[in-house]
């Protein structure tokens, strides 16, 4: 099968194609402008639809063994590494990033399932010793029922994995609803629930008005749970209307990463670490690195080395070879990433390399590298979620605490240094979900993702987040004397 064979122009609802007559999203490719295709734009009736499919199919999928349902996620982990070439190759056409990238991401969403399929088989209750001599206290999981999912552009196959795959192994039908951006990875996982012979109902993909499918995930009482990943503000208000309804949440949301090097730091292991980090899809994940510290007796060098090695990154159509940076993902992302260049640079920062659009047009840009960066400029506060790596100077290891986390964000944050006690000092002293010591990625379905402060609620990946999908449930036996 090619990524043609995957790419439809229709919904997934209760396990059918469903077409509409009315408007539809036109899909473009970000790096040639080709129009790929239009995806249908839904509401509420067609969400509805969904939940009640959902609703429909959750008593007899809940009642299965953790071991056939895990069976499921195994099957679909498998087709999903079938087709790995040809989902990785629709992804990079409909998002724009490199195909190594694309493929990585379509195995790294693959690894989700088969995570959960095996962890779910560890989903243990407790007995509690009990306060009276004739009752026992056990406790139970139960899947939480229902799950509405909204995820988006810049991970369009991963994100949808790692909450589908949590909900479907923990007993939960889901209803996802895609970017508008990149509709097609996630509608290819009809294509793969029907490979697998997934029951229907169990996984739905519905495109179209973000208001009127979060509107209706939030008042349908049929369905139990929101999970999101996108912006920071968008989050704080799906958050309080879910919350009004009392539906649970998880919200993984916007970040400010700090990325930091201490003078004892292996420097080139730093360098390689901030490219990872920096320039992974161009700079639009939540967990990038937003603003590089860099101690004052090494700055120099490391600003030295990181602009060589950004300046040879190669930039181009991310289905072409060797590629190893995407076009942004629309004009609106280019005007952020410049509105932050302008800016810093009008303050007193200097352009080492970069600056400015790619001579390839559209929506490139070249891989930048600002130094002399303060907390004054906007680059320090926001998110840029582009390929601008703006270096800070500091001095002592307090300092550097005190600017990382002087931030709403709490998400992603990194440093280097050699130095054992300092690793766990700075480790714990940081206000972050995560905290990744002489790494630049962090990323896997074992471990937990997730944020603190303003980036969000919930984890994902990890036991804890399978556990985001369970209900508690306290139970007492009585009459036993
Ligand atoms: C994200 O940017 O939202 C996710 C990145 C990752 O999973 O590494």
């Amino acid at each position: 099968m090619n990524s043609d064979s995957f790419l439809k122009e229709r919904c997934f609802i209760d396990g059918a194609w469903v077409a509409n007559a009315g408007e539809t999203i036109k899909v473009t490719n970000p790096a040639s402008g080709e129009v790929l295709g239009a995806a249908p734009k839904f509401g509420r009736a067609e969400t509805r639809r969904a939940i009640d499919a959902a609703y429909e199919a959750f008593p007899d999928w809940r009642a299965r063994s953790a071991e056939e349902r895990g069976g499921f996620c195994m099957k679909i982990h498998d087709a999903l590494m079938d087709h790995q070439a040809a989902l990785g190759e629709l992804l990079t056409r409909e998002m724009g990033k490199p195909l190594a990238e694309a493929k990585g991401e379509v195995a790294y969403a693959a690894a989700f399932f088969k995570w959960f399929a095996e962890e779910v088989r560890r989903v243990y209750g407790d007995v509690i010793p009990s306060p009276w001599a004739d009752k026992r206290i056990i406790v139970t999981k139960e899947p939480v029922g229902v799950v509405g999912s909204i995820t988006p552009w810049n991970f369009p196959t991963a994100m949808i994995a790692r909450k589908a795959a949590a909900a479907l192994a923990a007993g939960c039908p889901i209803i996802c609803k895609p970017a508008s951006q990149t509709p097609f990875s996630a509608l290819a996982y009809g294509v793969i629930a029907e490979m697998v012979d997934l029951p229907k109902g169990l996984l739905n993909v519905i495109t179209g008005s973000a208001s009127e499918i979060a509107g209706e995930f939030c008042e349908n009482p049929k369905l139990r749970k929101i999970t999101f990943t996108g912006s920071t503000p968008v989050g704080k208000g799906l958050a309080s209307n879910a919350l009004k309804y009392m539906k649970r949440i998880s919200m993984e949301l916007g970040g400010n990463a700090p990325f930091i090097v201490f003078d004892d730091a292996d420097l080139d292991r730093a360098v390689d670490g901030a490219i990872a980090s920096k320039y992974r899809n161009s700079g639009q994940t939540c967990v990038c690195a937003n603003r590089v510290y860099v101690q004052s007796g090494v700055y120099d060098a490391f600003a030295e080395k990181l602009t060589a090695k950004a300046r040879d990154l190669k930039v181009g159509d991310g289905l072409e070879n060797g590629v190893e940076q995407g076009p942004l993902i629309d004009a609106a992302a280019v005007a952020k990433v410049e509105e932050h260049i302008a800016d810093a640079t009008a303050k007193g920062a200097r352009v080492l390399t970069g600056g400015k659009p790619h001579a390839l047009g559209g929506t490139f840009f070249e891989p930048t590298v600002l130094r002399d960066v303060n907390a004054d400029m906007l680059i320090a506060s926001d998110e840029t979620f582009g390929p601008v790596a703006p270096l800070f100077k500091f001095d002592t290891e307090e300092e550097v605490i005190a600017l990382a986390n002087d931030t709403e964000f709490g998400l992603a944050s990194y440093f280097y240094t050699n130095d054992l006690g300092r690793a766990w000092r700075v480790m714990e002293a940081l206000e972050y979900g995560m905290v990744a010591v002489n790494e630049g990625i962090l990323s896997t379905p074992v471990a937990p993702f997730g944020g603190v402060k303003e980036s969000g609620q919930g984890r994902e990946g990890s036991r804890y987040g399978l556990e985001d999908y369970l209900n508690v449930k306290f139970g007492l036996i009585g009459g036993l004397r």
